[in-house]
């Protein structure tokens, strides 16, 4: 019953969309009418710049640690429902009740989820992901670099094999919610990193 309970509440906790909220308030707008269409951090930089966006960042990414840590509570410290917490937190991220479940693709989510699992994990699959994105200004490959390190790490960090289990869900989420991401990468037409020409006002 507690992992029940845990995985409800961290689907509604997901579901709470700071770059729909944030948008709206500061500028009036439905941020999934521009710039990418996507509600998530890296879109809310592109179209509101930096301080809305690093603000969705940090929000989104608490999202996925608040759910993993009231599992943690409810659930006497359960390891199997503090890692779906994780999952479910994404799920309403990408898919929110509350926004007519049109969404986000998941990555600061997953940012915080992450941390939540293993802290090292994060930190080497994080830093690899800076570099890669400095280096490209692609935050979507950057997003794809992560969590494609992260099942793996978590294999060799953590003790628990349901971790780099469950976060195979989070990999194949993200890849999904990547599609056209992926498509404009291979085609050579994906958005980069600070291009103010793709910014929409
Ligand atoms: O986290 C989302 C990012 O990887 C891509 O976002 O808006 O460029 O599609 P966007």
């Amino acid at each position: 019953m507690g992992f029940v309970i845990a995985v409800i509440i961290s689907y509604l906790i997901g579901s709470i969309s700071f770059s729909y909220l944030i948008a709206k308030q500061i500028a009036g707008i439905d941020i999934r009418s521009h710039g990418s269409g996507n509600a998530g951090a890296t879109n809310t930089l592109r179209v509101l710049g930096k301080g809305p966006g690093i603000l969705v960042l940090v929000l989104d990414a608490l999202k996925g640690l608040a759910a993993m840590g009231i599992a943690h509570w409810i659930t006497g410290g359960d390891p199997v429902s503090y890692a779906f917490a994780g999952i479910f937190a994404i799920v309403g991220h990408n898919w929110p009740i509350f926004f007519g479940f049109r969404g986000g693709k998941g990555i600061a989510t997953t940012l915080g989820v992450a941390l939540g699992l293993s802290p090292l994990a994060f930190l080497i699959a994080a830093v690899i992901t800076v570099i890669v994105i400095a280096i490209t200004r692609y935050v979507s490959l950057g997003s794809l670099v992560f969590v494609t390190l992260l099942p793996v790490l978590l294999w060799f960090l953590t003790d628990h094999p349901i971790y780099p289990l469950v976060s195979l869900l989070i990999t194949v989420f993200a890849y999904v919610r990547h599609s056209s991401n992926i498509v404009n990468l291979v085609q050579g037409k994906e958005r980069k990193l600070g291009d103010k020409s793709q910014r929409t006002p």
